[in-house]
C-alpha cells in the first residue's frame, strides 16, 4: 500500500497511479479479482486511458495528461439490491460537490449520473457492480472529469466542457482528486448509515432541469415535460400533459442539449 497524505480514512489511501492503461475500471476489476481482499477505497488513476469506457457501451475519450480518469473500489455489502440506485446518487453527489469547491455555480447532475455545468457535460460516471445473493459484493466506480482540456472534437464540442474552459485557468489534477476522495468518503459513509431519504433529497436539489419544462425523446416520439422526481429504483419521473410518467435509462433522451 502506498502512503499518501490525503485527509481521508480510507478513500485514496491506497492510490495506484498509472501512466497508461486501457481503462482504469478494467484494471481495478482485474486487480480486485486477483488480489482479494483489496482494501476498500483503493483508487486507480491514469494519465492516459486509451480505451476508456462510458455508459451504454460508449467510448470515453480524453486527452492524455489533462483530465481525471479514475476508479474507486468499494464493497457496499450493506446495500440491498433494490437500493442500488442510491450508490449512483451518493457518487454523483460526491463528484458534483468536489467540483463545486472549484466551480461554485452551475454544477448539476443530469439523471442518472452525468455531471453538468450549465448545459454541457463536464464529467461522467460508470459504476460496475458484482453481486452476491441480494446484495452488492463489489463496486468499481469509474469517474471521468474534464479538467485541463481546452478543445473538444467537433462532434462533442457543443455539449462538452472542462474546468479550464469555465475558469480560464488550469487546475492541479491532484487538488481535485483530493476533494474527490473527501466527498466520496463522506457520501459513501452517509450511504452506509442508511440515510436514503437525505441522499434522495440532496440529489433532487442537484438534478439538472428539475421542475423545468424541457424537450425529451422516447423512441420516435418527442415530447415536453417537467422532471418531478426519481423513483426508488432510479426511474426518472416526468410530468407530461399533467400525467406522471416513469422512464428507464436508455429509453429517454434529453433532446434540447443535442
Ligand atoms: C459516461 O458518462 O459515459 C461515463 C464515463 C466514465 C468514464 C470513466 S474514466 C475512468 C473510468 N474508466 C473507464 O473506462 N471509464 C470510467
Amino acid at each position: 500500500m502506498q502512503n499518501n497524505t490525503f485527509s481521508t480514512l480510507f478513500v485514496g489511501q491506497n492510490l495506484i497511479k498509472l501512466k497508461e492503461i486501457d481503462s482504469t475500471n478494467n484494471f481495478l476489476k482485474d486487480l480486485a479479482s486477483n488480489s482479494e481482499p483489496l482494501a476498500e477505497g483503493t483508487v486507480i488513476m491514469a494519465d492516459n486511458q486509451y480505451a476508456g469506457r462510458g455508459q451504454v457501451e460508449n467510448v470515453w475519450q480524453t486527452e492524455p495528461g489533462k483530465n481525471i480518469s479514475t476508479s474507486v473500489y468499494f464493497r457496499p455489502f450493506f446495500l440491498p439490491l433494490h437500493r442500488q440506485f442510491y450508490l449512483n446518487i451518493a457518487v454523483s453527489l460526491a463528484v458534483s460537490e468536489a467540483l463545486m469547491v472549484f466551480i461554485p455555480d452551475g454544477i448539476s447532475i443530469k439523471w442518472p449520473n452525468d455531471i453538468y455545468h450549465q448545459n454541457k457535460k463536464i464529467g461522467g460516471i460508470l459504476i460496475e457492480n458484482t453481486l452476491s445473493g441480494s446484495s452488492i459484493k463489489t463496486s468499481v466506480i469509474g469517474i471521468g472529469l474534464n479538467i485541463n482540456q481546452e478543445e473538444f472534437s467537433a462532434s462533442i464540442r457543443h455539449k462538452a466542457t472542462s474546468v479550464i474552459q469555465i475558469l480560464h485557468r488550469s487546475v492541479e489534477i491532484m487538488d481535485i482528486m483530493d476533494k474527490l476522495f473527501v466527498y466520496m468518503e463522506k457520501y459513501y459513509l452517509i450511504l452506509k448509515s442508511g440515510r436514503y431519504e437525505f441522499l434522495m433529497d440532496l440529489y433532487m436539489r442537484q438534478l439538472y432541469l428539475f421542475d423545468k419544462l424541457a424537450e425529451y425523446r422516447q423512441g420516435e416520439q418527442f415530447f415536453s415535460g417537467s422532471i418531478k422526481g426519481v423513483a426508488e429504483r432510479g426511474q426518472l419521473l416526468i410530468e407530461v400533459d399533467g400525467i406522471l410518467k416513469s422512464f428507464n435509462f436508455k429509453e429517454l433522451e434529453f433532446t434540447h442539449t443535442k
